[in-house]
């Protein structure tokens, strides 16, 4: 896969893009990317990039002269171009799934109060807010979406630890541990250490409704839940309802 990601601030992005498992999928060929400073692409002698918004309002808006430029330099009308905002849809793990099947995406980040409409009207293919609050720039958002993206790549993590982990199969991940078996006096569930195949993937399957049930109920609703796992869930509603 190729990222370009477009930006007027590329030294917060370089330390990712160089670190740890990027820089390793990097390495094996199976990512590669630019880091496309906007501000490069700016015509007056001041490198202007932002100016006031037509028809009034508070702060600044990208010009789309020089962000046109750095999207035509990506080629950016042949690739999968997403805009991050906190006014796009939300991002989740279904949506980075999306995007790491395709061949070449574009992440534009936004500065200021964002880019000029016409940008995002010839350009871009999705607008995407990494979540409900907002951030002081797109750098941020970006690396979470570059993130949770490369990293579903075949590849570049194992397949079994992306199939366990939260999210996969609509439900948070289980609790895990490791040695040693006491520690502090806290002791690792018996069940875990039993040897006992069936009943660990019975225990792991509880505990992922048990913490989705009090984390994120969101996530069950619609699931249509069945035999064993129904009963899983009506038992821990239960106790629940008791405690
Ligand atoms: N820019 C500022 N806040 C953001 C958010 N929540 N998601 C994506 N981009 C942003």
């Amino acid at each position: 896969m190729r990222i370009d990601v477009l930006t007027l601030f590329p030294e917060i992005l370089e330390g990712f893009f160089s670190s740890s498992i990027m820089a390793r999928a990097v390495e094996r060929n199976l990512v590669s990317y630019g880091l496309v400073n906007i501000r490069d692409y700016a015509t007056d002698k001041h490198h202007k990039c932002d100016d006031e918004i037509f028809g009034g309002g508070a702060g600044m808006l990208m010009l789309p002269g020089p962000v046109s430029s750095a999207l035509d330099a990506v080629d950016a009308k042949n690739a999968r171009v997403v805009y991050v905002t906190p006014g796009g849809r939300l991002f989740n793990q279904a949506y980075a799934r999306d995007l790491a099947g395709e061949e070449r995406i574009v992440i534009l980040c936004g500065r200021y109060e964002g880019i000029d409409q016409r940008i995002i009207d010839a350009y871009v293919d999705d607008e995407v807010s990494v979540g409900d609050y907002v951030l002081s720039s797109g750098e941020t958002a970006a690396l979470v979406i570059v993130d949770a993206v490369y990293r579903l790549i075949p590849g570049v993590i194992s397949g079994e630890s992306l199939d366990e982990e939260s999210f996969e199969g609509g439900l948070l991940e289980y609790p895990q541990y490791t040695r040693p078996a006491v520690y502090d006096s806290m002791q690792v569930p018996e069940v875990l250490v039993s040897g006992h195949h069936a009943n660990i993937v019975k225990w792991r399957m509880k505990k992922r409704l048990e913490k989705t049930l009090l984390y994120r109920p969101d996530l069950l609703q619609g699931k249509g839940l069945e035999g064993e796992l129904r009963a899983m869930i009506l038992e821990l509603i239960e106790q629940g309802g008791e405690a």
